[in-house]
């Protein structure tokens, strides 16, 4: 990897999703013919913002598609608490938050927001919103305490109850298997360096198609690998903590080969349920109109998303990455014959997490262009929304999407008369769900949208200082109050629109 890009991957570590300073539809008859815009991923913004259509504020009633997928969404570390019930082990988590300094206020999640006892109350909540689809994730270390072995059943049980009992309220199940949890027994072994830990992976994935493989409609195998790279192992300012930019990359192979291992195990048990992986994909825009800048766009546009995408849906990793990162990288030596077969096993759905865009300069820097939210590394723009989704369905084809992650931290405070008005975030969601109409009017195959998140939990190393959630969560009583973004939601979902 160049000196050059390995810096500015390094300070976009430090701006990445998550980081931390602790340290009648209305579309009309479309065809995926009718996605257009600019190719490869230099999206220009200048493009986007001089339409008419999406400059300015949607205009009457925008009507989704019937049984449009209307969601929310968690992961298991951040809401479940219960860290040492049932025969829990430890995950990266608990040894990174319980590490002093790495944890904003050192909070951790060993209670968060307590849905692992919650969970019934918590479903009904959902169900009372109106949800058709909830996004969860499975503990790695309740099912495996120390990653391999045979599944500790009272972890299964507990997932079985929660599939369960979101199916008796109409809600449909979909399953992240790994959303950064990584049993602490696997990091002391090598971690996601170590190529066996994406075999064991699979093994786990085994045992939870097994046990739970005729109630789960849709499985997602790996939330945002990208984070995992940039967050564990660029910046270091997530778990485990590490600064190594040659591990970082043989990491995100791992991640990858363990995707796909897993998508070959839900084949092999002949489960029912779809798959596919979910990504955080940034819209890469050159922040001016110079050659150079437009090459440091492509270029990283091949580290933030094509490295993900174009191995799974292509198989093959873009050469100007491997170019970049050289063939004596740990991550190019670690490549061997047909890991790419692996990873690019058909998957049934892709899974796109939106949050920010990125603008580029001509010497491989990023700018901002557009305010920020309450995490410094979120630049609020909804025509990204557009960009991405049109951007994935033009350059790999129509297979079928969901936004899995979109939202909005926002000051949230519980008034004095019980409510909680978060009107930025109900802005927020307006229009990116706006631009995620458009998309589906230009022809992306768009299935459903779940909001990050439900709830207010841990913001990794934000600790509980970030809230998220669609539902304010007053952690000393655990009480959970519906903010006003939810009662706009219900509405949103009851109208199937804005
Ligand atoms: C995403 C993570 C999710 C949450 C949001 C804000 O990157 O997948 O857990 O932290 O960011």
């Amino acid at each position: 990897m160049s000196t050059l890009t390995r810096r500015h991957l390094l300070r976009r570590a430090a701006l990445s999703a998550t980081s931390a300073t602790a340290a009648g539809t209305g579309l009309g008859a479309t065809t995926t013919a009718a996605v257009v815009g600019t190719a490869g991923g230099c999206d220009d913004p200048d493009e986007s913002a001089a339409d008419p259509d999406t400059a300015a504020a949607p205009a009457g009633p925008l009507r989704f598609p019937p049984d449009f997928g209307w969601g929310a969404a968690t992961s298991a570390y951040q809401i479940e608490g219960a860290a040492k019930e049932d025969g829990r082990g430890e995950s990266v988590w608990d040894t990174f938050s319980r590490t002093p300094g790495r944890v904003r206020n050192g909070d951790t999640g060993d209670v968060a927001a307590d849905h692992y006892h919650r969970w019934r109350d918590d479903l009904d909540l959902m169900r009372d919103l109106g949800l058709r689809s909830y996004r969860f994730s499975i503990s790695w270390p309740r099912i495996q305490a120390d990653g391999t072995g045979a599944p500790n059943q009272r972890g299964l049980d507990f997932y079985r109850r929660l599939v369960d009992g979101l199916h008796e309220r109409g809600i449909a199940p979909m399953a992240t298997l790994f959303h950064w949890d990584l049993p602490q027994a696997l990091q002391d072994a090598g971690g996601w360096e170590s190529r066996d830990v994406a075999h064991r992976f699979a093994d786990y994935a085994d045992a939870v198609f097994r046990a739970l493989g005729d109630r789960v409609p849709v499985w997602l195998t790996i939330n945002e690998p990208k984070t995992v790279v940039q967050n564990g192992y660029l910046s270091g300012h997530h778990a485990p903590g590490r600064q190594d930019p040659d591990a970082a990359y043989l990491v995100a192979h791992h991640l990858q080969l363990a995707h796909g291992l897993a998508v070959q195990a839900l084949r092999a048990v002949g489960g029912a349920g779809r798959i596919g992986p979910a990504f955080n994909l940034h819209p890469c825009y050159p922040a001016d109109d110079t050659p150079e800048a437009a090459a440091a766009t492509r270029l990283y546009d091949g580290y933030e998303n094509r490295l993900y995408l174009d191995s799974v849906l292509r198989g093959s990793y873009p050469q100007d990455v491997l170019a970049d990162l050289g063939p004596d990288s740990r991550m190019v030596r670690g490549i061997r014959d047909g890991d790419l077969a692996v990873i690019s096993a058909p998957v049934d759905l892709l899974a796109v997490q939106y949050y920010t865009p990125i603008y580029v300069t001509a010497g491989g820097g990023t700018v901002r262009r557009w305010p920020t939210s309450e995490a410094d590394w979120q630049q609020i723009y909804p025509d990204g929304m557009y960009d991405i989704l049109t951007r994935v369905t033009r350059d790999y084809g129509p297979i079928p999407l969901t936004v899995t992650e979109n939202g909005l931290p926002t000051p949230d405070v519980l008034g004095a008369d019980g409510t909680v008005d978060d009107a930025g975030r109900i802005d927020f969601l307006r229009d990116h769900l706006a631009a995620a109409h458009r998309a589906i009017g230009a022809g992306v195959p768009l299935e459903s949208f779940h909001v990050w998140s439900l709830l207010d939990n841990f913001e990794w190393a934000e600790g509980y200082d970030q809230r998220w959630g669609l539902v304010y969560v007053d952690y000393p009583t655990q009480h959970r109050v519906l903010k006003r973004s939810a009662h706009w939601y219900r509405t949103v979902i009851a109208r199937n629109g804005l």
